[in-house]
Protein backbone atom coordinates (compact mmCIF):
# COMPACT_ATOMS: atom_id res chain seq x y z
CA UNK A 1 0.00 0.00 0.00
CA UNK A 2 1.27 3.71 -0.73
CA UNK A 3 2.29 5.56 2.51
CA UNK A 4 0.02 8.47 1.70
CA UNK A 5 -2.74 5.97 1.65
CA UNK A 6 -1.76 3.94 4.62
CA UNK A 7 -1.60 7.28 6.64
CA UNK A 8 -4.99 7.78 5.29
CA UNK A 9 -6.33 5.04 6.76
CA UNK A 10 -4.57 5.31 10.00
CA UNK A 11 -6.64 8.70 10.67
CA UNK A 12 -4.15 11.08 9.77
CA UNK A 13 -6.68 13.16 7.80
CA UNK A 14 -7.48 13.12 3.93
CA UNK A 15 -5.78 11.66 1.11
CA UNK A 16 -4.42 15.07 0.17
CA UNK A 17 -3.41 15.82 4.19
CA UNK A 18 -1.97 13.13 3.98
CA UNK A 19 0.35 13.71 1.00
CA UNK A 20 1.02 16.78 2.55
CA UNK A 21 2.10 14.84 5.73
CA UNK A 22 5.06 13.61 3.78
CA UNK A 23 5.75 16.90 1.61
CA UNK A 24 6.20 18.67 4.19
CA UNK A 25 8.49 15.90 5.99
CA UNK A 26 6.53 15.15 8.64
CA UNK A 27 6.68 11.32 8.40
CA UNK A 28 9.70 9.68 9.63
CA UNK A 29 9.38 5.50 9.41
CA UNK A 30 12.11 3.50 11.24
CA UNK A 31 14.04 6.25 12.08
CA UNK A 32 13.80 7.84 8.11
CA UNK A 33 12.14 10.52 6.89
CA UNK A 34 9.74 9.55 3.73
CA UNK A 35 10.10 11.44 1.05
CA UNK A 36 7.78 9.90 -1.32
CA UNK A 37 4.30 9.60 -0.84
CA UNK A 38 3.73 7.12 -2.87
CA UNK A 39 6.38 4.85 -0.99
CA UNK A 40 4.85 0.97 -1.04
CA UNK A 41 5.12 0.39 3.04
CA UNK A 42 4.35 -2.87 4.09
CA UNK A 43 2.66 -2.35 7.66
CA UNK A 44 4.17 -5.28 8.89
CA UNK A 45 7.02 -4.36 8.24
CA UNK A 46 7.01 -0.66 10.29
CA UNK A 47 7.96 -0.83 13.87
CA UNK A 48 8.27 2.89 14.38
CA UNK A 49 6.23 5.56 12.74
CA UNK A 50 6.53 9.21 13.12
CA UNK A 51 4.17 11.69 12.57
CA UNK A 52 4.33 15.60 13.11
CA UNK A 53 6.85 14.97 15.89
CA UNK A 54 4.15 11.95 17.34
CA UNK A 55 5.12 8.26 17.56
CA UNK A 56 2.49 6.20 16.37
CA UNK A 57 1.76 2.31 16.54
CA UNK A 58 0.23 1.43 13.52
CA UNK A 59 -3.25 -0.08 14.47
CA UNK A 60 -4.80 -2.86 12.43
CA UNK A 61 -8.53 -2.11 11.15
CA UNK A 62 -10.85 -2.71 11.41
CA UNK A 63 -10.21 -1.48 14.83
CA UNK A 64 -11.54 -2.82 18.57
CA UNK A 65 -10.96 -1.51 21.26
CA UNK A 66 -12.07 -1.53 24.95
CA UNK A 67 -12.23 1.90 27.23
CA UNK A 68 -12.47 2.00 30.98
CA UNK A 69 -15.10 4.92 30.56
CA UNK A 70 -14.90 7.35 33.86
CA UNK A 71 -18.19 8.89 34.91
CA UNK A 72 -18.52 12.48 33.32
CA UNK A 73 -18.57 11.71 29.83
CA UNK A 74 -21.09 11.21 27.50
CA UNK A 75 -21.28 8.01 24.80
CA UNK A 76 -21.45 10.17 22.19
CA UNK A 77 -19.77 12.14 18.36
CA UNK A 78 -21.83 14.97 19.32
CA UNK A 79 -22.00 15.24 23.24
CA UNK A 80 -24.48 17.53 24.55
CA UNK A 81 -23.37 19.14 28.24
CA UNK A 82 -20.75 16.75 29.13
CA UNK A 83 -17.47 15.73 27.14
CA UNK A 84 -17.42 12.79 24.83
CA UNK A 85 -16.05 9.26 25.34
CA UNK A 86 -14.41 9.62 21.75
CA UNK A 87 -12.05 12.30 23.51
CA UNK A 88 -10.17 9.57 25.67
CA UNK A 89 -8.69 8.32 22.25
CA UNK A 90 -5.74 9.39 20.21
CA UNK A 91 -6.70 12.24 18.11
CA UNK A 92 -6.12 10.11 14.71
CA UNK A 93 -8.84 7.79 15.72
CA UNK A 94 -11.33 10.77 14.98
CA UNK A 95 -11.03 10.51 11.47
CA UNK A 96 -12.22 6.75 12.11
CA UNK A 97 -15.93 6.33 12.23
CA UNK A 98 -15.56 4.26 15.21
CA UNK A 99 -18.94 3.08 17.42
CA UNK A 100 -19.86 2.27 20.42
CA UNK A 101 -21.41 -1.21 21.13
CA UNK A 102 -24.09 0.11 23.44
CA UNK A 103 -24.33 2.80 25.38
CA UNK A 104 -23.27 3.70 28.96
CA UNK A 105 -24.77 6.78 30.93
CA UNK A 106 -22.78 9.41 31.48
CA UNK A 107 -22.33 8.71 35.28
CA UNK A 108 -21.91 4.98 34.76
CA UNK A 109 -18.00 4.10 34.16
CA UNK A 110 -16.64 0.37 33.34
CA UNK A 111 -16.14 -1.25 30.18
CA UNK A 112 -17.27 0.09 26.50
CA UNK A 113 -16.32 -1.65 23.63
CA UNK A 114 -15.07 1.21 20.06
CA UNK A 115 -15.20 -0.54 17.32
CA UNK A 116 -14.93 0.58 13.28
CA UNK A 117 -16.83 -2.74 12.53
CA UNK A 118 -20.76 -2.00 11.60
CA UNK A 119 -21.68 -5.27 11.54
CA UNK A 120 -20.19 -5.79 15.13
CA UNK A 121 -21.69 -2.77 16.27
CA UNK A 122 -25.44 -4.20 15.17
CA UNK A 123 -24.59 -7.64 15.89
CA UNK A 124 -23.65 -7.34 19.74
CA UNK A 125 -25.81 -4.71 20.40
CA UNK A 126 -29.14 -6.73 19.13
CA UNK A 127 -31.31 -7.77 21.36
CA UNK A 128 -31.71 -10.82 19.47
CA UNK A 129 -27.89 -11.50 20.04
CA UNK A 130 -28.95 -11.87 23.85
CA UNK A 131 -25.45 -10.41 24.63
CA UNK A 132 -25.13 -10.72 28.55
CA UNK A 133 -23.67 -7.32 30.29
CA UNK A 134 -22.07 -7.13 33.86
CA UNK A 135 -22.35 -4.50 35.94
CA UNK A 136 -21.54 -3.46 39.69
CA UNK A 137 -24.04 -1.68 40.91
CA UNK A 138 -23.69 0.53 44.07
CA UNK A 139 -26.88 0.92 46.08
CA UNK A 140 -28.41 3.70 47.85
CA UNK A 141 -30.01 1.12 50.52
CA UNK A 142 -28.42 -1.91 51.59
CA UNK A 143 -28.64 -5.28 49.53
CA UNK A 144 -30.95 -8.31 50.60
CA UNK A 145 -32.31 -11.66 49.55
CA UNK A 146 -35.66 -10.28 48.47
CA UNK A 147 -33.95 -7.58 46.19
CA UNK A 148 -32.21 -9.98 44.73
CA UNK A 149 -35.06 -12.60 44.30
CA UNK A 150 -36.83 -9.56 43.11
CA UNK A 151 -34.24 -9.04 39.93
CA UNK A 152 -33.85 -12.52 39.36
CA UNK A 153 -37.69 -13.11 38.87
CA UNK A 154 -38.40 -9.97 36.78
CA UNK A 155 -39.77 -6.62 37.84
CA UNK A 156 -42.31 -4.53 35.92
CA UNK A 157 -40.66 -1.42 34.65
CA UNK A 158 -42.21 2.14 33.71
CA UNK A 159 -43.79 2.03 30.47
CA UNK A 160 -43.23 -1.59 29.70
CA UNK A 161 -45.81 -4.63 29.54
CA UNK A 162 -43.41 -7.31 30.06
CA UNK A 163 -41.52 -8.54 33.49
CA UNK A 164 -37.74 -7.87 32.83
CA UNK A 165 -35.48 -9.99 34.66
CA UNK A 166 -32.02 -10.67 35.47
CA UNK A 167 -29.41 -13.68 34.30
CA UNK A 168 -28.01 -13.40 37.34
CA UNK A 169 -28.29 -10.99 40.49
CA UNK A 170 -25.71 -11.85 44.01
CA UNK A 171 -24.83 -9.74 46.66
CA UNK A 172 -21.23 -8.71 47.18
CA UNK A 173 -21.09 -6.59 50.18
CA UNK A 174 -23.82 -4.50 52.21
CA UNK A 175 -24.51 -2.06 49.44
CA UNK A 176 -23.12 -3.79 46.51
CA UNK A 177 -24.56 -6.19 44.29
CA UNK A 178 -23.48 -7.86 40.85
CA UNK A 179 -26.22 -7.62 38.35
CA UNK A 180 -26.31 -9.68 34.51
CA UNK A 181 -29.04 -8.42 32.50
CA UNK A 182 -29.08 -9.22 28.14
CA UNK A 183 -31.36 -6.96 27.22
CA UNK A 184 -30.00 -3.50 26.42
CA UNK A 185 -33.41 -1.18 27.65
CA UNK A 186 -32.93 2.62 28.32
CA UNK A 187 -31.46 2.85 31.96
CA UNK A 188 -32.28 -0.67 31.91
CA UNK A 189 -30.29 -1.06 35.73
CA UNK A 190 -31.75 1.74 37.51
CA UNK A 191 -34.93 1.59 36.15
CA UNK A 192 -34.74 -2.53 37.37
CA UNK A 193 -33.12 -1.26 40.82
CA UNK A 194 -35.85 1.25 41.16
CA UNK A 195 -38.67 -0.96 40.49
CA UNK A 196 -37.48 -3.51 42.81
CA UNK A 197 -38.02 -0.90 45.68
CA UNK A 198 -33.57 0.46 45.86
CA UNK A 199 -32.03 3.12 44.02
CA UNK A 200 -28.27 2.75 42.14
CA UNK A 201 -26.20 5.53 43.22
CA UNK A 202 -23.00 4.18 41.39
CA UNK A 203 -22.85 1.91 38.07
CA UNK A 204 -19.89 0.24 36.69
CA UNK A 205 -19.75 -2.72 33.80
CA UNK A 206 -17.31 -5.39 33.98
CA UNK A 207 -17.89 -7.82 31.28
CA UNK A 208 -20.05 -7.60 27.92
CA UNK A 209 -20.54 -10.80 26.82
CA UNK A 210 -17.13 -12.98 27.48
CA UNK A 211 -15.09 -10.21 27.38
CA UNK A 212 -13.83 -8.74 30.86
CA UNK A 213 -12.79 -5.41 31.83
CA UNK A 214 -10.11 -6.89 33.97
CA UNK A 215 -7.09 -4.24 35.05
CA UNK A 216 -7.59 -1.71 32.70
CA UNK A 217 -7.04 2.13 34.08
CA UNK A 218 -9.90 4.56 34.27
CA UNK A 219 -10.33 6.91 31.24
CA UNK A 220 -7.50 4.33 29.36
CA UNK A 221 -7.92 2.34 26.09
CA UNK A 222 -6.47 -0.44 24.77
CA UNK A 223 -6.79 -2.73 21.76
CA UNK A 224 -8.31 -6.03 21.75
CA UNK A 225 -6.00 -9.29 21.57
CA UNK A 226 -7.13 -11.96 19.27
CA UNK A 227 -8.28 -14.34 22.24
CA UNK A 228 -10.68 -11.42 23.40
CA UNK A 229 -12.09 -11.49 19.65
CA UNK A 230 -12.34 -15.06 19.31
CA UNK A 231 -14.14 -15.07 22.31
CA UNK A 232 -16.62 -12.29 21.14
CA UNK A 233 -17.20 -14.53 18.39
CA UNK A 234 -15.76 -12.04 15.72
CA UNK A 235 -12.66 -13.49 14.42
CA UNK A 236 -10.15 -16.08 15.33
CA UNK A 237 -6.39 -16.67 14.49
N1 LIG B 1 -28.21 0.47 32.73
C1 LIG B 1 -28.30 1.74 33.15
O1 LIG B 1 -29.21 2.11 33.86
N2 LIG B 1 -27.32 2.59 32.78
C2 LIG B 1 -26.25 2.25 32.03
O2 LIG B 1 -25.37 3.07 31.75
C3 LIG B 1 -26.17 0.90 31.61
C4 LIG B 1 -27.16 0.04 31.98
Amino acid sequence: MELYRFLQQQGFGSRKECRQLVEYGLVEIDGHLAQDYRLPVDVAMISALLVDGEPWQPVALPLYLMLNKPAGYETSHKPQHHRSVYSLLPRQFSRLEIAAVGRLDVDTTGLLLLTTDGACVHALSSPRRHVAKRYEVTLKHPADAELIRQLKDGVLLKDEKERVMADEAEILSDERIALTISQGKYHQVKRMVAAAGNRVVGLHRTALGRLELGELEEGCWRLLTADELERLGLRGE
